[in-house]
């Protein structure tokens, strides 16, 4: 006998896999549909973004450097050190002058104790020692690398200290450098916001799904050194609201696809916009309104599951003042993805990690809820998911089918676990309906794009350069990594189909250039469009969670665009 779930409510008979021979046909028993919303109203209840998580970040303050470190009283404090801090002279003496300090207040210990460890100021490592002879309980060495002042050395360095804190049960840090002097005056207003982002994304535990999770201990963080006053207070007001989107988006992409289905995706939508409601706008789809829209491409993949699509569209319109610019980012919704009759199976398919496939919607999201708390002016922006899972059952698409898009193109679905490029198909032709001068979809695409480029860069395709400078440029503002890769026009023989307009995977080589030519075929030529392809960046193995990839450059990309 099986045991089986159900799919629908009409009587189904279904031979039993377990001994194919005997041709017995099982009767399957149905539940009713009632029982069956109830259950998934249960599991929301309970485990679901419903019950969120006390989110308390640690308080940041600014402080000058006059007051001496050596005395500075608290739990921990951490030192970036880049590489050429730690040269030391004839007598293995620190050079630089704080840590000589530091150094000498405690008898050459740190210098001794960071030479055995084998410190070497690698970006990220950390030294904790605890050395008594300081105002502070602790010291922190952590690496800065070369130096070189990127946005995503300081978050680290704030993330690392944010580590250090959590194994110390720290309540309070302060962070400094071995040589603030390094940094340019115009580049220290970033480096301490960017500091302050890490602490607390690095502060940030997702603990919902614990039975007994361990509250953060930090409770204040001083950043020393690098300036004070009105200006440095306005920039962690920006990187506070960013951190709020990641968070956001951290917490939808680690939410399992039980809690998290399409329709309590688009309830989360929904209440980000109420929360801001002066400046965002939902309007949610329901599957006839988008038969409605002649989506077939995004329905065709929605047809399999118990749980409805609903497609997310919101919108942000600035409190006051002209428009200059129109923009939309499109997300890819997947809350599930099995990969359909093309199942994902066999080592290394990692299908139990398919609730990340919506790392696309949750960045789009995420934006929304910090741009809610920003409100730029002169700018719109379009924030659409089509939301779905792939799932298998007796409604779904079959490997072969032929569907048809909502600018009429069809498509002979080749592979049904090619099914984000559908769904966006028909995201991507709403979005241009919407008027925008620009688009950028975010996507947890292709393995392929994993292959080329690992597991912290994400890829990014478009036509044009002058969108490819603006949003690299954001994401080097937003500490985050992407890749310009190519769109090879002459790869698209690949894709073509004998009785469609086209299919929708061509072979293995290339894959992720070909699957941003087939989203190409849904943008109007008009629009200045990019498709960044995040599947490796939008999870930490390491971690064991959710990156938030893709807010902080979204954030910083729409800010370009205002006025
Ligand atoms: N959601 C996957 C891509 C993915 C892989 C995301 C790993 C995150 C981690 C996507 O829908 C998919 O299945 N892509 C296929 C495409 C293939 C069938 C052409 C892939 O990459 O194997
Ligand atoms: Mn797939
Ligand atoms: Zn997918």
């Amino acid at each position: 006998m099986v045991t089986l779930r159900l799919v629908s409510s009409v009587s189904l008979t279904l031979l039993t896999a377990a001994d194919p021979s005997s041709s017995i046909f099982v009767k399957l028993t149905l539940t009713p549909f009632s029982s069956k919303r109830m259950a998934h109203s249960i599991a929301r209840a309970t485990l679901g973004l419903t019950q969120p998580n006390k989110i308390d970040p640690p308080k940041i303050s600014f402080a000058a450097k006059d007051a001496d470190l050596v005395e500075w009283k608290g739990d921990l404090l951490a030192v970036g050190v880049t590489e050429k801090d730690l040269v030391r002279d004839d007598n293995s003496k620190f050079k630089n002058s704080l840590l000589q300090k530091l150094d000498s207040k405690l008898q050459g210990l740190l210098s001794e104790a960071s030479a055995e460890e084998e410190f070497t100021g690698k970006t990220g490592q950390s030294t904790v020692l605890r050395l008594p002879g300081l105002g502070a309980k602790r010291v922190g060495l952590i690496g800065l690398g070369s130096g070189a002042s990127a946005t995503s050395t300081y978050r680290i360095l704030g993330e690392a200290t944010a580590a250090a804190a959590k194994s110390a049960r720290a309540t309070n840090v302060a962070i400094t450098l071995a040589s603030p002097e390094g940094i340019p005056a115009e580049l220290k207003l970033t480096s301490a916001s960017a500091i302050a982002s890490g602490a607390v994304l690095g502060t940030f535990d997702d603990i919902r799904f614990k039975s007994e999770p361990k509250q953060a201990t930090l409770k204040s963080v001083d950043i020393i050194g690098l300036g004070t006053g009105p200006e440095i207070e306005k920039k962690l007001k920006y990187a506070g609201d960013v951190c709020s989107g990641v968070i956001l988006g951290k917490q939808l992409v680690n939410a399992p696809a039980n809690v998290l289905t399409p329709g309590v995706l688009a309830g989360e939508a929904e209440k980000i916009a109420s929360e801001h409601s002066d400046v965002l706008s939902a309007k949610i789809l329901n599957v006839e309104q988008c038969i409605e829209l002649k989506m077939g491409s995004y329905l065709g993949v929605a047809a399999a599951s118990t749980n409805p699509p609903h497609f997310i569209h919101l919108c942000y319109k600035p409190p006051n003042g002209e428009v200059k610019n129109k923009l939309a980012l499109v997300g890819k919704g997947l809350t599930f993805d099995s990969g359909g009759y093309n199942i994902k199976t066999g080592p290394g398919c990692s299908i139990e990690l398919m609730k990340v496939d919506m790392g696309g919607a949750a960045a789009v999201l995420g934006a929304a809820k910090a741009l809610g708390q920003i409100k730029p002016a002169g700018v719109e922006v379009h924030f659409i998911v089509a939301a779905c899972e792939n799932m298998i059952s007796g409604t779904g698409m079959r490997p072969g089918d032929i569907i048809t898009a909502s600018n009429g193109k069809t498509i002979e679905v080749n592979n049904t676990d090619a099914e984000g490029r559908l769904t966006l198909a028909d995201a991507l032709v709403y979005a241009c309906n919407q008027g925008v001068g620009k688009i950028v979809d975010l996507a947890t695409l292709t393995g392929a794009c994993i292959v080329a480029l690992g597991p912290s860069i994400a890829g990014v395709f478009t036509p044009s350069d002058e969108l490819a400078k603006e949003v690299v440029g954001a994401s080097e503002a937003g500490g985050e990594k992407l890749w310009r890769m190519p769109l090879e026009e002459s790869y698209w023989e690949s894709m073509k189909s004998g009785v469609a307009d086209m299919v929708n995977t061509g072979g293995r080589q290339g894959g992720s250039i070909t699957a941003a030519l087939f989203l190409k075929q849904f943008v109007d030529e008009k629009v200045q469009w990019m498709h960044i392809d995040m599947a490796g960046p939008v999870y930490s193995d390491k971690k064991k969670g959710a990156t938030g990839f893709g807010i902080s450059t979204l954030v910083e990309w729409v800010l370009k665009n205002s006025s």
